[in-house]
């Protein structure tokens, strides 16, 4: 049955990445069962600029009547903050999307992109980050005047258990024999109810280990110890910025991926860098955030875990012939966006059709 896939692309790089997206999506409508039609859902600054609104009301039917979406970034220099990435906040509110995905995989292509000494990555790192979407600090409950300004962090005892018992399924489902939950519940408040709620769950999965970790201390060792971590689930704002510090060690921010979940319904997919505005128009970007976002979206909104990993395998070997400038390498061409997502395209088709 075809599948419809609501389009976003976006300001700054968001439309060069989320090309190479669409391309990866075309090559897997084309060489397997699955069957894409794609719905341009326009929004971000450019479409404020133009209509007042970041999220027109047509592009939000869009992506609800949509069985996915794949979105590209918001932001532009020239506008106020927030102007045009509320649009974000809008749909993971509108839509409930309340598990932030966030897998990091250093492929051994890679390893010497890491910024981290050899001895410090060890047997490697594959950790994904399981971060509250819709809570928090998120709430964007607040004011500010001239000389004061507040942020309402509230965590409700439902969004709790249902994101720690999401992140137990996932680390199930995936083999892991340990879920990390961070917190900073020597200070705050909503974070003893999440370590309360963290141990109740934890309670049901007898063959995972729990384990606390501050969130300081936490991302001390995501530096000095990446490969103890396997499943780490964390409250919002926590998670924003892990999982910038986790993408940062597989090789680039470009490479980072996420979707946006509420198991079952409409998805959000999406790399998880910004509109990098410095580099927009240039064609430089690395589309691999983005494409490995369409793996997501592949495995978790249309169950096709085969065909998710022939995307991992095909970003893997392109990596081996040519890479974007920020993983650039003496040894290989440097390429284009549009090069790196042919690249990859092409390896995916050799795959598909063996
Ligand atoms: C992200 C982004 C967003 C966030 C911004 C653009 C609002 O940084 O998806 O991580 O903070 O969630
Ligand atoms: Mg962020």
């Amino acid at each position: 049955m075809k599948k419809i896939i609501s389009v976003c692309r976006g300001d700054g790089v968001g439309p060069e990445v989320v090309n190479e997206g669409v391309k990866v999506l075309k090559i897997v409508s084309g060489y397997t069962e699955l069957d894409f039609e794609f719905k341009e859902a326009p929004a971000g600054g450019e479409v404020w600029k133009k209509f007042g609104s970041n999220l027109p009301e047509q592009s939000f039917e869009t992506i609800k009547n949509s069985d996915a979406l794949l979105f590209g970034a918001l932001g532009l220099p020239d506008l106020p903050f927030g102007v045009a990435e509320s649009a974000i906040m809008k749909i993971r509110q509108g839509l409930d999307l309340y598990v932030n995905l966030r897998p990091i995989k250093l492929y051994d292509v890679l390893r010497e992109k890491c910024p981290l000494k050899d001895e410090f990555i060890g047997s490697g790192i594959d950790i994904t980050f399981v971060r509250e979407n819709t809570e928090g600090l998120y709430k964007n409950v607040g004011s500010i005047d001239e000389n004061s300004a507040q942020n309402l962090m509230l965590y409700t005892r439902k969004g709790c258990e249902r994101i720690i018992k999401y992140a137990f399924e996932f680390a199930k489902k995936k083999g892991h024999s340990k879920v990390t939950s961070v917190d900073k519940a020597n200070l705050l408040k909503t974070s003893q109810l999440w370590r309360k709620i963290f141990q109740e769950i934890g309670e049901n999965y007898p063959k995972i280990q729990k384990e606390d970790i501050y969130v300081d201390a936490f991302c001390q060792w995501l530096i000095r110890a990446p490969y103890k971590f396997q499943t780490v689930v964390t409250g919002n704002m926590f998670g924003d910025i892990i999982s910038d510090e986790g993408a940062f060690l597989i090789g680039s921010l470009g490479m980072g991926s996420s979707g946006n979940i509420n198991p079952g319904k409409v998805s959000m997919y999406e790399p998880i860098h910004g509109s990098a505005p410095d580099i927009a128009g240039k064609g430089i970007a690395n589309p691999i955030g983005t494409i490995l976002s369409v793996k997501l979206m592949l495995q978790e909104s249309f169950h096709s875990h085969e065909i998710g990993n022939e995307v991992d395998k095909a970003v893997e070997e392109a990596l081996k012939e040519g890479r974007t400038v920020d993983v650039k390498s003496e040894k290989l061409k440097t390429l284009s966006t549009e090069g790196m997502g042919d690249l990859i395209a092409e390896k995916l088709k050799n795959r598909l059709i063996k």
